[in-house]
């Protein structure tokens, strides 16, 4: 059993879980704190964070008690809901990166504390392993279940990373190609600003775009396009929204938003799926896992599973909404693997936060030669 700290960006999220199972969960987001600065402000997450993170603990530790009673029968009368959970808690994950350098601080150093009280080993988990793994995570009853058969795709984007990996074995990630500048998220958000929305933008623009008349009329370029590696890059698309704007008054701009919306959020799904068709032509992996917030969107899961249908494939998303996002659940389940590779922090000094930490423990250089890669 895991008992799990995720403090990397702005949510505070804990979770308990046992092997893929999520016994008990809970995020506090911080958006309220950051919306009016359009964007996440690493001096008031750090603050957010700490003023909450005793209380998520608490709430989550008496939840998780109450829905899994039989798991949790307590021999000490009256004792607290944290100690009841750290009497059968084995280990103790948080996430060190990557995210921002002040806010994964306070998970850490939390982690620390309950790890010298209760007695328990630390495990240090890479936030993106978090949301690779996040398509494998299990409700209390041990649903869905998933027979692993490796090799994957694995395709994370969120708000900080556009990511195209295989996964070789358990946290084993090679690295296809990144984002060279902003990642899809960030496009997002940053085109809804422009437009006169709150952060974060992608949710806003995906119900924009669900009300236009779902035609392309702007046909913004699609970035990397002609490319042959496996990167993106959605920066220039910022600044063709932007360019566009310029020769619109406040009237035709009003007048356009839901066809730029669904225009906009074209261009980043069919550049995302794009280069996802060109993973799955050279590495003939048709297993897809995607994860990360923009996941959330319904119609990049559409095209999606329409692409992996037409390459006779499958495609795996994180079965609850709440695993879109950042959550410490996920960080739980990859921990699990770590525990079974007995990677465990030996000495609790060298754990520290690595605010640029990346996932890849290969990185492929190019061409690849798939047809021996994985025979
Ligand atoms: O994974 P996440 O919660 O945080 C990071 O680790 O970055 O991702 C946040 C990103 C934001 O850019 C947000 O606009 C985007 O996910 N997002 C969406 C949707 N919901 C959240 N993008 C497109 N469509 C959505 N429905
Ligand atoms: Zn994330």
């Amino acid at each position: 059993m895991i008992f799990s700290i995720d403090t990397s960006c702005d949510e505070t999220s804990v979770a308990i879980t046992d092997n893929h199972r999520v016994l008990g969960h809970l995020e506090y987001t911080q958006i309220q704190t950051h919306q009016q600065w359009g964007g996440v402000v690493p001096s008031l997450a750090k603050r957010a964070h700490e003023e909450r993170i005793d209380e998520i603990i608490l709430l989550v530790c008496k939840k998780t008690v109450q829905h899994n009673k039989p798991l949790f029968l307590s021999k000490t009368k009256n004792a607290s809901p944290i100690d009841t959970v750290f009497n059968k808690v084995d280990h103790i994950a948080v996430t060190y990166g990557p995210g921002l350098a002040i806010a994964l601080e306070v998970g850490i150093r939390k982690a620390i504390g309950l790890a010298k009280k209760y007695n328990k080993s630390l495990i240090r988990v890479n936030h993106m392993e978090g949301h690779a793994y996040s398509c494998f995570t299990q409700n209390k009853n041990g649903n869905p279940t998933h027979i692993f058969n490796f090799p994957y795709l694995v395709l994370l984007v969120s708000g900080a990373h556009t990511e195209l990996l295989v996964l070789e074995d358990h946290l084993k990630f090679r690295m296809l190609g990144e984002t060279r500048d902003d990642a899809a998220g960030e496009a997002l958000d940053k085109a809804a600003r422009m437009l006169g929305f709150q952060y974060p933008g992608g949710p806003v623009l995906e119900r924009l775009a669900n009300l236009s008349d779902k035609k392309d009329h702007y046909h913004f370029h699609r970035p990397m396009w002609d490319s042959k590696d496996l990167d993106f890059s959605f920066s220039g698309l910022k600044t063709a929204i932007f360019n566009k704007l310029r020769t619109m008054d406040e009237e035709q701009k009003s007048a356009a938003v839901k066809e730029l919306s669904y225009a906009f959020q074209e261009a980043i799904v069919e550049s995302i799926l794009h280069k996802v068709e060109m993973a799955v032509q050279q590495t003939g992996i048709t297993r897809l896992a995607v994860g990360g917030g923009v996941i959330a969107n319904k119609y990049l899961r559409t095209k999606l599973r329409q692409l992996m249908k037409k390459h006779h494939g499958e495609v795996f998303f994180p079965p609850e909404h709440y695993l879109t996002s950042d959550n410490a659940a996920m960080i739980g389940v990859a921990a699990y693997y770590k525990v079974k590779r007995g990677e465990i922090v030996e000495d609790l000094k060298d754990l520290d936060r690595v605010p640029r930490l990346s996932l890849a423990w290969i990185k492929a250089s190019f061409p690849v030669d798939w047809e021996n890669a994985y025979t």
